[in-house]
């Protein structure tokens, strides 16, 4: 069994282009979902699995998120002065949630290059790539499932998704086994954004990877790919052909709530639930939407 992960790498350096022009001066990861930026909750989700330490690989706004995470004294003192307890309250959920660090990707050269910034941080030590755009429904255990996974076989282990064939060109998409394990499978291949032709299978990998080591010297050698970008992809297509580098690649199914807030539509979708879900918006919300609804 290996040793127990303790460090999450969250890559938020992409130029967000899908958004703009609200990405222009903003990380997408810092746009908010209802009250929070994604990123908060992608955090909170770490956390949540046992990950204190976490890495954001940051590009050209960078202040943006550092200050997120840090403190906001003038702020505090005034909500204190007025007693607004609750808000306060808000304000330092993300300061002290977990153990913040920060490193500058440079130029955007694709999120396998991404994470191999990560490298001086994290070193010998298998780690969690969280993507700061993919919010995973809080409901889910996910993560705790695949660092379970990675510790006991020490293996490589990432996220997928049945998605439909129409989207398939979107995701990098995985050829797969059956393992003896409900929801486990082995990752036997992995291509980068195919066609619905050329897709092996509707099976695609979603933002959640718990890395080996290894896979930085296999980065280093990664040369780019699609988009002429570094593909994380392809990195891991070298580890699940080659099982004697790390041990191969495992999956995790994941069938739960997923949203990808770089993506405009998934983003509105993804307020709209969670709002008509919360105690303090839905019942106002709700009866709202239905009105609305039918007007449409
Ligand atoms: P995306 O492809 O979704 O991000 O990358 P993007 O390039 O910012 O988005 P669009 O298509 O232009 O709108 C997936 C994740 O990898 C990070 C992004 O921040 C996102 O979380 N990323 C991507 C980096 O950190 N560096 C990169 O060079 C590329």
């Amino acid at each position: 069994m290996g040793k127990h992960i303790t460090k999450a790498v969250i890559p938020a350096a992409g130029l967000g282009t899908r958004f703009l022009p609200a990405t222009k001066a903003l990380p997408k990861e810092m746009l908010p979902v209802v009250d929070k930026p994604a990123i908060q909750y992608v955090v909170e989700e770490a956390v949540m699995a046992g990950l204190n330490d976490v890495l954001v690989i940051t590009g050209r706004n960078k202040h943006a998120l550092a200050n997120h995470f840090d403190r906001v004294t003038e702020l505090e003192a005034t909500l204190e002065s007025k007693g607004d307890g609750h808000k306060l309250r808000m304000v330092n959920e993300a300061t002290g949630l977990a153990d913040m660090h920060y490193v500058r990707q440079g130029d955007p050269r694709g999120l396998g290059h991404a994470v191999l910034r990560a490298r001086m941080h994290v070193g010998d030590q298998a780690f969690a790539v969280m993507l700061g755009d993919d919010l995973i429904d809080a409901k889910d255990d996910l993560l705790s499932r695949m660092l379970t996974v990675a510790e006991d076989r020490e293996v490589t282990v990432i996220a997928l998704m049945e998605v439909d064939p129409s989207v398939i060109h979107l995701y990098g998409v995985a050829s797969i086994e059956p393992t003896d394990e409900e929801g486990l499978v082995r990752v036997t291949g992995l291509v980068e954004k195919p066609s619905a032709a050329d897709a092996p299978s509707n099976y695609a990998i979603i933002g959640r990877y718990v890395l080996q080591p290894e896979v930085f010297d296999v980065l280093e050698n990664t040369p780019p790919g699609k988009g002429d970008e570094i593909q994380l992809t392809d990195a891991l297509q070298t580890l699940a052909t080659d099982t004697s580098i790390a041990g191969g690649v495992y999956g995790v199914v994941f069938t739960g709530r997923r949203f990808d807030t770089g993506d405009k539509l998934s983003y509105i979708q993804a307020i709209i639930q969670l709002a008509s879900e919360r105690d303090d918006l839905g019942p106002d919300l709700r009866p709202w939407l239905k009105e609305f609804a039918k007007g449409l």
